[in-house]
């Protein structure tokens, strides 16, 4: 609980201190836009088709879901949506950085259902 709590106010001070980009934003300046884009798949899932396939009414499912959709940003890997693998993005993996994964995480869950879960996923787990 207390390490929420500091992860919570440690998430606030970043919102005070950074310019506050929007999510989209983000993703772009993080450059998760030149292998994703809203709609279409690319070179990596379209973000709808993500949002669409990790979708769940439980919200504990939905926010292990998130967790693990952040934990592949970070270490990479393949297999999900095809042999093409999304390289690491360790820089990501604390602080302020890390802050800035999970709202686009979390933009792509709540905003972005602009398409179906296509066949080809196949859930880890
Ligand atoms: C060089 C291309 C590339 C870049 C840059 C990239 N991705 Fe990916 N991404 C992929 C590929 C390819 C996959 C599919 C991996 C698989 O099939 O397991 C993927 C999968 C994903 C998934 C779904 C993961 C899952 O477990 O189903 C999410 C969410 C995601 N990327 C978000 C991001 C975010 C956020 C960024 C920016 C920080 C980013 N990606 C940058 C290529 C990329």
């Amino acid at each position: 609980m207390k390490s929420v709590i500091a992860l919570l106010s440690a998430a606030a001070l970043v919102s005070f201190s950074a310019p506050t980009l929007a999510s989209e934003d983000l993703a772009k300046a993080n450059g998760c836009t030149a292998c994703h884009q809203l709609d279409k798949k690319v070179i990596g899932p379209a973000y709808g088709q993500v949002a669409a396939c990790y979708a769940s009414k439980d919200a504990k499912k939905l926010d292990a879901n998130k967790a693990a959709l952040a934990k592949h940003v970070i270490e990479g890997g393949a297999g999900v949506w095809g042999a093409i693998p999304m390289p690491a993005h360790p820089q990501l993996k604390d602080g302020a950085k890390n802050a800035e994964l999970k709202k686009i995480i979390d933009w792509v869950m709540k905003d972005v259902k602009v398409t179906e879960c296509p066949k080809e996923f196949k859930p880890k787990a």
